[in-house]
């Protein structure tokens, strides 16, 4: 959106007054209340253009040209995610279920909303959510940051309160509409939306993105080729199928099919084999069908990002695994055979000769904690202790 400058803004309001005058006969009553008073007009709108910082070998970084980044903007969207006030009893926060210690999820199996009710899903990293561009939620029912943002405040789960509330509050607000104004170069407090806040809220979670430093950053792309130990390098050559390049004994655990590429995700929908259902239309949660509407998706969930997910305890949309050793377990179970279970899940381990059709031997105690391993070299303390992402109030 195009804002208006300093002198075409003060033409307008003027303008508008006079107007109003003509309507109201201008006998001296007080002025409407809608009536925009420009409230904001003598504080300087000078948005400063905000670069992302990323890892030199990260991809870049989509943003909407209806959003660009601005100083002003993170800013604002950061006290916004951290504030309270956002929720109806003033209890909760974005961050609540969103915080740097768990890689900006809640360690815990379902959020739990202001009114104490267990939702039915475990909440997300937000870490490189930059990069989801595949549709947010487990389910992908969102399209965009801009979108998800909007959400929480109404759940009745979550936040429990009504956009009109907050936009009513933050207008009253001491501090927030000098913000909204910095950075988004609105005249009068009355021009507040939910869409603005939004769109401020979706800029923060832009700079969530990953230091490039853990040691699986610093060992694949910073050339510290000796800075894995053995049992790590074992779960990194199965992570990746790599064990013929390697020369070395081991088997697949087919993991990058689903969580390859530089963030590990490839942000598609895979049902992986968790439950295990007599038919499509058994499955508790739905899952993907919910926006595509199509039955083969029942049960089907994004594969999330991997980075830091040794901090992100408990696993899976349901919170149900407590430890990544229980995601092994899992996957070295060779899935259900639920009739849309991807296929590379029942192909984790060797091959059983003679099987027929072909059955996978799964993996033994050591390739199970070697894939842990592995998954602690994606740690990145430096990305959840960044002083630019933590609580602004505290
Ligand atoms: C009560 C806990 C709770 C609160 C409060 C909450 N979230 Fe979430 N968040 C979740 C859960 C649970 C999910 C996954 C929901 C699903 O898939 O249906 C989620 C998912 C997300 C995602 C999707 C991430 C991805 O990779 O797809 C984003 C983004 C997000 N939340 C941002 C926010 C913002 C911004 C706020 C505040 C306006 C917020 N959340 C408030 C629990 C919460
Ligand atoms: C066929 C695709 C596929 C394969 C292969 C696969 N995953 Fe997953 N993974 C997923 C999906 C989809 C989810 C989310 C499922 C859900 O919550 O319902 C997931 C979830 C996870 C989670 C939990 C993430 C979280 O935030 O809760 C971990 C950890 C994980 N996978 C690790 C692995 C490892 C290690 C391997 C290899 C042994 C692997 N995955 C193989 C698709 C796959």
């Amino acid at each position: 959106m195009k804002y208006l400058n300093h002198t075409q803004r003060i033409w307008i309001t003027a303008a508008s007054i006079i107007a109003i005058c003509l309507i109201n006969a201008c006998n001296g009553s007080d002025p409407d209340p809608i009536v925009l008073t420009g409230d904001l007009l003598n504080i300087p709108y000078t948005p400063q253009s905000y670069t992302i910082v990323k890892p030199a070998h990260f991809p870049e970084i989509d943003v909407p040209a209806s959003n660009p980044m601005t100083v002003e903007g993170v800013q604002l969207g950061r006290r916004l995610f951290y504030d309270p006030m956002l929720s109806a009893d003033s209890t909760m926060s974005c961050s609540s279920c969103h915080l740097p210690a768990g890689s900006f999820t809640d360690n815990k199996a379902v959020s739990i909303g202001i009114d104490g009710i267990s939702g039915q899903r475990s909440s997300m990293s937000l870490l490189n959510v930059a990069y989801a561009n595949n549709g947010l939620f487990w389910d992908g029912r969102s399209p965009n940051l801009e979108d998800q943002a909007l959400r929480p405040i109404e759940d009745p789960i979550e936040m429990h309160n009504t956009w009109t509330n907050v936009v009513e509050q933050l207008k009253q607000h001491k501090d927030y509409p000098t913000r909204f104004r910095k950075a988004f170069g609105i005249s009068d407090r009355s021009e507040i939306t939910k869409e603005l806040a939004a769109k401020a809220m979706a800029q923060f979670e832009r700079i969530l993105i990953s230091s490039g430093n853990s040691k699986y950053d610093r060992f694949v792309f910073k050339g510290e080729t000796n800075l894995l130990d053995d049992e790590e390098l074992d779960g990194f050559i199965m992570f990746n199928d790599d064990a013929l390049n390697q020369g070395v004994n081991l088997p697949d655990a087919q993991c990058f099919h689903c969580h390859g590429g530089l963030i590990n995700t490839g942000n598609k929908y895979f049902n992986n084999g968790l439950d295990s259902v007599s038919s499509l239309d058994d499955f508790k949660d739905v899952g993907r069908f919910i926006v595509t509407n199509n039955p083969s998706d029942k049960g089907k969930f994004r594969a999330p990002t991997l980075r830091n997910i040794a901090m992100s305890a408990p696993y899976m949309h349901d919170g149900r695994f407590k430890t990544l050793k229980e995601v092994m377990d899992h996957y070295s179970k060779n899935g259900t055979a639920a009739a849309n279970e991807d296929p590379f899940i029942r192909q984790i381990g060797y091959p059983i000769q003679g099987s027929n059709p072909i059955k996978y031997t799964g993996l033994t105690e050591y390739q199970k904690n070697a894939l842990v391993k592995f998954l602690e070299t994606l740690n990145d303390p430096e990305f959840v202790n960044n002083p630019d992402i933590q609580n602004p109030f505290q």
